[in-house]
């Protein structure tokens, strides 16, 4: 896979050189013996301030545009939300150990001139990957800095040339009962889909992410294609996608048919909206001791505010 290190909204000198990733995978490869322990030790927040193998780390100028450092591998890759695989987050990089996701096609279609079924590799060819170190913030109030790749997903919507008529976007994920067991719930509304606004879609900061740390995106990371828009939470973020689709209608969402009074379409990231049964005033970014301030729009006001002008942000949660 071919990466170009686009400076928007990263500076290259932000951006880890990919042999450092490499080495680190190496090393990881072979830790063997990086037991259980090791790795839930890498998400507890008592213990990760603590160096938690002898591997080498990112660079200390691997950092988002604010300077936080990016989270570890391990950290990224062992502690997931995909509700396909399992509720229990530290379980899902076991289940999702062998998911299938190649060959992999993405449709794309509704209010299209130009509907058409991509191949992730066409994808990868039409739209070179660039690297994109984000802040992710979920609901639940923890966080962490993932330096994805991946492109626009302004480019694969201006390649099929949505009509005059389509407003929204809306995705939806593979949905199968083999591979993933936790779609055997009955509690959920299977398959998981998601829907964004077309500005929200067309921003630049909204990107389809086919890798993570100079890799493949590996699966419990929603691999081999997801949504990543960073200033919303990151059930907006939907993985393994199969569907794309312009609609006139605002989509229904998975979260918010499930509780529509806790997760609202918009879910864009504000300390001044608690959650109905907790506060989102701050987070616990993964690998820290204290807790720290929640920034609305998770930081990325000065690129999206203005597609809420106008907007009760209290009452479009
Ligand atoms: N996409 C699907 N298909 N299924 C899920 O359960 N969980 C969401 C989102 N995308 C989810 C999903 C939630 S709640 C979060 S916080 C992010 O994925 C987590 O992404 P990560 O595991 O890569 O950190």
């Amino acid at each position: 896979m071919s990466h170009l290190y686009k400076s928007v909204p990263v500076r290259s000198s932000e951006i880890t050189p990919k042999q450092v990733y490499l080495s680190r995978r190496d090393f990881m490869k072979a830790a063997t013996l990086a037991t259980s322990a090791a790795l839930l030790a890498a998400c507890a927040p008592s213990v990760t301030a603590q160096p938690q193998d002898a591997g080498p780390v990112p660079t200390s100028n691997a950092t988002d545009e604010l300077g936080d450092m990016v989270n570890t591998y391990s950290d990224i890759t062992t502690y997931n939300n995909y509700y396909e695989f399992s509720t229990d987050k530290q379980s899902v990089a076991s289940l999702a150990k062998d998911f299938k996701t190649t060959p992999w096609t993405v449709e794309v279609g509704g209010l299209v001139n130009k509907p058409k079924t991509y191949g992730v590799e066409d994808l990868l060819k039409l739209f070179p990957p660039e690297e994109r170190i984000y802040r992710l913030r979920c609901v639940e109030a923890w966080s962490m800095v993932i330096p994805w790749e991946g492109f626009m997903l302004s480019k694969l919507l201006k390649a099929v040339e949505p009509t005059s008529d389509a407003k929204y976007v809306r995705f939806e994920t593979l949905l199968d009962k083999k591979q993933m067991p936790g779609t055997s719930s009955p509690f959920y509304p299977w398959p998981y889909q998601e829907g964004l606004r077309l500005d929200e879609a067309m921003n630049d900061l909204t990107i389809l992410a086919t890798g993570l740390y100079g890799e493949d995106l590996p699966a419990q990371d929603g691999g081999p294609i997801r949504l990543v828009v960073p200033w919303k939470y990151g059930f907006k973020s939907i993985k393994a996608i199969i569907k794309i689709e312009l609609t006139s209608e605002q989509p229904a969402t998975m979260w918010s048919s499930i509780a529509p009074n806790e997760y609202g379409f918009y879910a864009n990231v504000n300390p001044g909206v608690d959650h109905p049964r907790w506060s989102q005033v701050s987070e616990r970014r993964i690998g820290e001791i204290s807790r720290r301030g929640t920034l609305l729009f998770n930081g990325y006001g000065d690129q999206v505010a203005h597609l809420y002008d106008g907007m009760d942000l209290t009452k479009n949660y």
